[in-house]
């Protein structure tokens, strides 16, 4: 596993140097010394700050007599006027950058302004700020509490130095075009714009990445908001012990970035927890790549935000790392896509950032003059490219769209992608797993077969910080198969034809899936022939038509016939038989009583043991075998009951008789005599005598 670690990440130089002048007032002196609320977001460092005598209060009323640390989020003039009336000695650690939000608050209150912080109402720094300008600014979390702010006001807008950007440009943007006049002055603080960008820039190298920081840092939550909106698995852990060995299963590219409250030492920890995880670890520590340090000068970056105010204010509408932009597709080369997005210079979408299938060549997905969506990576790259990526943009919209199906259990699709371990990948936007026990309703045995599928799908878990889309064929399918159940058992009657598919043979038949209940087809009703066996008119799989014998709703059991559809054999057989005909049958079964005689398909007559010959017979088979041929005479015809009466003695009597005839019809004829002639013959014989 290959860890990779943000350029700048870590403590920031206003956070720096708010410890250092700590840890030197503790070393300095032995009286006491106090801290106004913690001086960073980071329960490690405060208790270790602790052991060396720094304690924390959240009063300057608290402290009896000592020293007093101003950490670096700074406090309102109140606050600084109750501990120099207490008499405490005031340590000043508020960051430079605070400092000068501070100054412009007091500054544009005084000219008339009405004052909006874009940031959150109950941070430390933003509670301050507001005192700065005797309590007269106003808390916006972002352009949803618009409504707060006066229309017709003369406004100036600015920032928590920790606040995303985007969500103060936003605001700017939104009041550009709602008041008369505006000042703003985007004051949020480079450090966190530089974590953040450094953040980004990483999310579009690695698989995973891991934030580390305390849940109470603002900038640390947000930094984690960030990478997840790239659609990155993003963990934010406090310390080593957090991390779980699982999330890094199968992972190749772990980024690891911090919050600006999280001290070197801590970070490096997490990272050698993370070496131990790798499988190799020896690979691993040789690719940690420690070049990009983070940002431990605690020199502040003096840049005036008077200077910057008015190039701030014309800047809103550049882009930055983290938009997504919509840009036109202008060439598509095997490894990488080129993309206008109105700059000076095309963006460039590297092939493993076009979807999330691997793709042989960026030519299988997009074409020239295509409009698409895309997440800037990075605003220029060596080359002056805007690096984007268009997988990220479609994961970040997939992923609000999965939710919204997720809560409603809307139906999606999803195209199979691969299959592995235990089930399948579909692409839905996102990557999205469903088991091999959720495809379908019974046991699936080849995973095979659904590659290049497209499946309808429910999504059943979701964990947007773990990437993970877990969904389910099995659901829908379930719900429906419920919903037919209901129907049929409503509707099913005696007499309906009715379509179901083969699902189970049996030696006494087989069992049919009809849409909601299965029913039993017997062996008896298949074929208006004699089976020996289900197997010879039906195959599991098998889409028939079966006709509905009876049903039994109490006790659930259908009883179906097969032969009932088509037409019977009987119907004609008064057509094409007659009573004293004698016609040639096969023997088929023989009974004490007779044997069963076929004469064609479906019609068999029985005769009688009185029929079978000219004498008294004792058993069927002293006369006859199954499957011998044998002329049989007609006795009787029953359609109704589907009965034939047949002959074998009279058949051959019959037969006999036609024979004798025909031996006579063959004698030739005898002579011809006169009387005379005739008397004289006699008259001789007697004189002979
Ligand atoms: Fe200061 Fe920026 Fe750090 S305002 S405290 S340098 S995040």
């Amino acid at each position: 596993m290959e860890i990779i670690r943000a350029r700048s990440a870590g403590f920031c130089a206003g956070v720096t140097k708010a410890i250092e002048l700590a840890q030197r007032a503790a070393k300095l002196s032995d009286e006491p010394l106090y801290s106004l609320g913690p001086i960073v977001h980071n329960h490690q460092v405060v208790e270790k700050l602790a052991a060396q005598g720094v304690k924390v209060v959240h009063d300057p009323a608290a402290v009896p007599s000592g020293r007093l640390l101003i950490r670096s989020h700074g406090v309102s003039p109140e606050v600084w006027e109750a501990a120099q009336t207490r008499g405490l000695t005031l340590i000043d650690a508020t960051c430079p950058r605070v400092r000068r939000v501070q100054e412009l608050a007091r500054q544009l209150t005084r000219e008339g302004y009405q004052v909006v912080v874009v940031g959150e109402a109950e941070h430390p720094e933003v509670i301050g700020i507001i005192g700065w300008s005797d309590s007269q600014a106003i808390v916006i979390n972002g352009v949803d509490q618009l409504e707060m702010v006066p229309a017709s006001a003369r406004l100036a807008v600015i920032s928590q130095t920790t606040y995303p950007e985007d969500k103060y440009f936003q605001v700017v943007r939104a009041l550009v075009e709602c008041c008369h006049e505006l000042r703003a002055y985007n004051t949020t603080c480079p450090a966190t714009r530089e974590r953040q960008e450094a953040a980004l820039e990483l999310a579009g190298q690695v698989d995973l990445i891991i934030v580390v920081g305390d849940r109470d840092s603002a900038n640390t939550r947000q930094l984690t908001n960030l990478c997840l909106r790239c659609g990155i698995p993003a963990y934010q852990v406090e310390t080593a012990d957090e991390l779980d060995p699982t999330w890094f299963n199968g992972v190749k590219r772990v980024g690891l970035t911090a919050g600006a409250s999280t001290p070197e030492w801590i970070i490096e920890e997490v990272k050698e927890r993370m070496m131990e995880f790798s499988e190799d670890n020896a690979a691993a520590q040789e690719q940690v790549k420690t070049d990009l340090a983070p940002n431990l000068d605690p020199k502040i970056e003096e840049q005036d935000a008077e200077e910057g105010m008015d190039a701030h204010f014309q800047s809103f509408k550049d882009i930055k790392p983290g938009d997504i932009i919509t840009g036109t597709v202008v060439q598509v080369r095997d490894d990488e896509v080129l993309v206008d997005v109105g700059g000076k210079s095309e963006g460039i979408i590297p092939l493993k950032e076009l979807s999330v299938r691997n793709l042989a060549s960026a030519r299988d997905t997009v074409r020239t003059g295509e409009k698409i969506d895309v997440l800037v990576l990075r605003v220029e790259n060596d080359e002056g490219n805007m690096l984007l990526s268009k997988r990220r943009a479609d994961q970040a919209r997939a992923w609000d769209w999965l939710e919204e199906a997720f809560q409603s259990k809307k139906e999606i699709t999803g195209e199979v992608t691969q299959v592995v371990k235990g089930g399948l990948l579909v692409d839905v936007g996102a990557r999205g797993f469903v088991p091999a026990s959720q495809i379908e309703r019974s046991y699936v045995a080849n995973l095979g077969n659904y590659l290049g599928k497209t499946l309808r799908l429910r999504v059943i878990e979701l964990d947007r910080s773990k990437n993970k889309v877990v969904l389910s064929q099995k659901a829908i399918l379930e719900d429906e198969y419920a919903r037919a159940q209901q129907e049929l058992w409503e509707n099913i009657a005696e007499g309906q034809v009715r379509r179901g598919i083969v699902r189970r043979l049996t030696n006494f038949g087989a069992f049919v899936d009809l849409g909601g209940a299965d029913g039993l087809l017997h062996i008896s009703e298949m074929s208006w022939t004699h089976i020996k066996h289900p197997s010879e008119v039906v195959k599991e799989g098998d889409e028939v038509e079966v006709q509905v014998l009876a049903v039994d709703k109490a006790k659930q059991r259908i009883s179906l016939g097969l032969k009932q559809v088509t037409p019977s054999p009987w119907q004609k057989v008064e057509e094409k038989y007659a009573v004293g005909q004698i016609v040639t049958g096969r023997v088929m079964r023989l009974v004490p009583f007779g044997v069963f005689v076929q004469l064609e398909p479906g019609i068999e007559g029985l005769v009688h043991i009185s029929q079978l010959a000219d004498r008294r017979v004792g058993k069927p088979d002293d006369v006859v075998r199954v499957g011998e041929e044998v002329k049989v005479k007609i006795l009787e015809i029953k359609p109704a009951e589907q009965r034939i009466s047949l002959s074998i003695s009279q058949a051959k009597a019959e037969a006999q008789a036609a024979e004798y005839r025909e031996y006579l019809d063959n004698q030739p004829p005898a002579p011809m005599v006169t009387v005379q002639e005739a008397v004289g013959e006699m008259k001789s014989g007697v004189d002979q005598k």
